[in-house]
Order: structure tokens, then sequence, then C-alpha cells
């Protein structure tokens, strides 16, 4: 539902205090962002990236990348064969919108279906933020579609069209992330992929597919937006993970039919009036990196992928290690095979003076997972991201989250 005031505020304000709190506590262990690994990013390789870009025969130079731009972008052929090689999609440069990072994208598609105006959006929950946030800044009425184990289904789109209809403004769209969604690592399997599409078809409700850490698993099964045969999808992505998130790069497929023309083209007539064009020098950098050499691209998942891996099973295995008793502590977590995350269930409410007690008094900072539902659903829980924590400082965070977990509520009164 469109929030008050005051939680408007909230929703609005959750990354910002995340990053903040952050900023506060330098000395404290941080498994709260799910900021990247920057492994091979230097300031040489993106000199020599751009250079690449700008250099080659006919390109326009590094003149023409510090200028405006083309509102829909300038590395759309680069990358729609990147994603066809991928097997990601295949679709053509004018069904892609470049936009400046995943976020503009959903603020860009929300605008275009005009939720602000009519019909419900659903989001899949937990969510991350930026959904929430985007909807809350566009004003659109929304539906919470509380996830399984597997992910969102087909019955569970079926239930939130009857809730939406309840509340007199038909679902229109629903925002999913099949592939290790933030924050619950959940994926969902081709057949309910196929199941959830053609639910989505029958009831006319586009699906926005958030495919951000689907690179974390060669295995997973084809997105969304692959299987989709009657355009019911449309696709958002980033580099954010893939290459670095301050080069503030990501993209919509959007190859619907919009006026004579693609909703990617309508996107881009909006971009006009939110960032104008996403920086060239920014596209370069990208394309150079990982875009125009579909090995390269290739190469850096598998790196990064690997990385991950070596990091989410030291987070898991500290887990296990310190809480033996997780039990008697009412402690449980789940155990996701890629993405950055694992969400923790506890006894204790935790919201974000809870964390900031944590910071403070322990050293070391997570997520409260309220910020990722519109209800209290997850006041008891808490995110563990395993992106940004050095290896060898792993086991010594959930030493101090331990600490913080096993206070009894005196203790934490007292401090
Ligand atoms: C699931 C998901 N989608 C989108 C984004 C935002 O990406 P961007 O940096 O491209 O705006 C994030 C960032 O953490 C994310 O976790």
């Amino acid at each position: 539902m469109t929030g008050t005031p005051e939680t408007e505020a909230e929703i609005l304000g959750a990354i910002g205090f995340l990053n903040e709190v952050m900023a506060r506590y330098p000395q404290a262990i941080s498994f709260a962002p799910g900021a990247p690994l920057l492994d091979g990013i230097t300031r040489e390789r993106v000199i020599a990236a751009v250079d690449e870009v700008a250099g080659h025969s006919g390109a326009p130079g590094w003149n023409a990348l510090f200028q405006y731009g083309p509102s829909q972008g300038i590395v759309n052929a680069d990358l729609a064969r990147a994603l066809s090689a991928a097997g990601a999609c295949t679709v053509g440069a004018t069904d892609i919108t470049i936009t400046v990072g995943a976020q503009e994208g959903f603020i860009l598609v929300l605008r275009a279906l005009e939720l602000h105006r009519r019909g419900t959006l659903g989001i899949v929950a937990p969510a991350f933020a930026g959904i929430r946030g985007a909807a809350t800044f566009m004003g659109a009425q929304t539906v919470d579609v509380l996830e399984g184990p597997e992910g969102v289904t087909a019955a569970d789109l079926e239930a939130a069209c009857g809730r939406a209809d309840a509340l007199g403004e038909p679902l229109r769209a629903l925002y999913v992330a099949p592939d290790f969604a933030n924050p619950s690592g959940t994926v969902i399997p081709r057949q309910a992929r196929l199941e959830l599409l053609h639910a989505a078809r029958g009831r006319q409700v586009l699906l926005i597919e958030d495919t951000t850490y689907g690179f974390t698993d060669p295995d997973v099964p084809p997105s969304l937006k692959a299987l989709d045969e009657h355009g019911v999808v449309i696709q958002v992505g980033t580099f954010s993970k893939v290459c670095f998130p301050g080069a503030r790069v990501g993209y919509v497929v959007a190859d619907q039919p919009w006026n004579g023309s693609t909703l990617a083209t309508w996107l881009a007539t909006l971009k006009n009036t939110t960032t104008v064009n996403t920086p060239a020098l920014s596209q370069a950098m990208v394309a150079g990196l990982v875009l125009s050499d579909p090995a390269a691209l290739a190469e850096r998942q598998r790196m990064l992928r690997n990385s991950y891996r070596d990091k989410r099973n030291l987070l898991l295995t500290a887990l296990d290690d310190e809480f033996p008793d997780a039990s008697e502590l009412g402690l449980s977590w789940n155990r996701p095979t890629g993405g950055f995350f694992v969400v923790m269930q506890t006894r204790r409410d935790l919201d974000h003076a809870a964390l900031q007690h944590c910071a403070a008094c322990h050293r070391v900072l997570w997520t409260p997972m309220r910020d990722f539902y519109a209800g209290r659903a997850g006041d008891t829980m808490l995110r563990l991201s395993c992106s940004h924590v050095p290896n060898d400082q792993i086991r010594e965070g959930v030493r101090r989250l331990g600490a913080f977990l096993r206070e009894t509520s005196q203790d934490a009164a007292a401090q």
C-alpha cells in the first residue's frame, strides 16, 4: 500500500541509513552491504578499457564520451550480443535502454506502466529495498507477495491478483528476482518459471525480472525473459556486481511493442527527464571491461563466482562452528548456493536501534530484514552479506555476532 509519511520516510531512507551506519562504525566488520568485490578493477585497467572502446576504428574517441549522448544508450548492440551469447535472451539493440543502475530502470519501468495512476504492483517479499523505494517514490499502490522456499509461484501470483482486485486496482506487474534473490537467496525452478509466465500471461500481468545475481551460478535455469514467448517479461539488469557499482550502469530489456516502436524507446524518452543519458564514459568503461569481448565477461563472471562461493562457504562454516547450540538459541539460517546473502532467524527484535547497539558494542554490522518487507514479517531476522568481508575476517565477524545474539535483554539494556 502507498505509505503514510512516516513509513514513506523509513522506506526511502533505508539504504541511506545502512550506508551511514557503516561510515559511522569503521572498526566494525560489515556483513551489511551487497557491495561487490573489485578484484581486477584498477585505475589503469579502467582507463585502458575506455581507450579500447574510444580508440578502435570508426569510434568517436574520448571527446564524444565527454559529451551528452543518446538517451537509449551507446552500448546497446554490444549488450544485446552479450545477452544472446550468454543465453540470457535474444533481443536487438532497440529493445534495450541503458540506465543509471538497475535502480533507474525500476523507476522508468514503473513510470512507463503508469503505476502511479492505476493498477497495483506486486512485490515479492522479502525484496531488495530499492524496488520498494522506487514504488514509494512513484506513489504506486503495492501488494507484498510472500515467497516460499522456491520463490514466487503461479499460485502466489493468482492470490496477489485477488488481493489487488479487492483493493480496487488490478495487479498490473509483479517484481520478481528468480536467481538468488536479495535477500532470501531463493531460486525459482525452471518448471515454476514456465508456470509463472503462463499465469502472468493469462492475468495480463507483466513480470519485472531482476537478474542481478544470476551470474553467481552458471546452472541457474534460463531467465524468465529467455523463456518468455509472449512479451510478458521486462528484464532489469545491472553491471554493479559484475563490474563495479561506481560506474552506475544498468539496463532494461523491454521489447514489448509500444506506440509503433518498443517499450524500451519509450523508457528512453522518459529518461530525458530523469538522467538525460547514462554517462557515456561509464558505458565505455563497462563495454571495455566486459562487453566488447564475450570471453572477458565469461571469465570475469567465473572468477567472481568462485570468490563468492568461497566466501559463502566460509560464512556458513563459521556459523555452524559458532552456533552448535543454534536451536537452543532459537537461531536458524538458510544455505544458499549462490548470491551474496545468508538470512538468519533469531529470537531478538532486530531494528535499526539494535543494529546501532550491535555496531557500537560488538563491532559487527548486518542488515535488519524488516527493511525488505512492507509489514513486520522480518522483525526478528537479519541478513548477512558475505560479499564485502575479507575472507580472514569472516570468522571473527561471526564470533562478534555470536556475542551479540547471546546477549540477554538485560545485558543489552545495560550497555
Ligand atoms: C536485487 C538487486 N537489484 C538491483 C540492485 C541495484 O543495482 P544498481 O546498483 O544497478 O542500481 C541491487 C543492489 O544491491 C540488488 O541487490
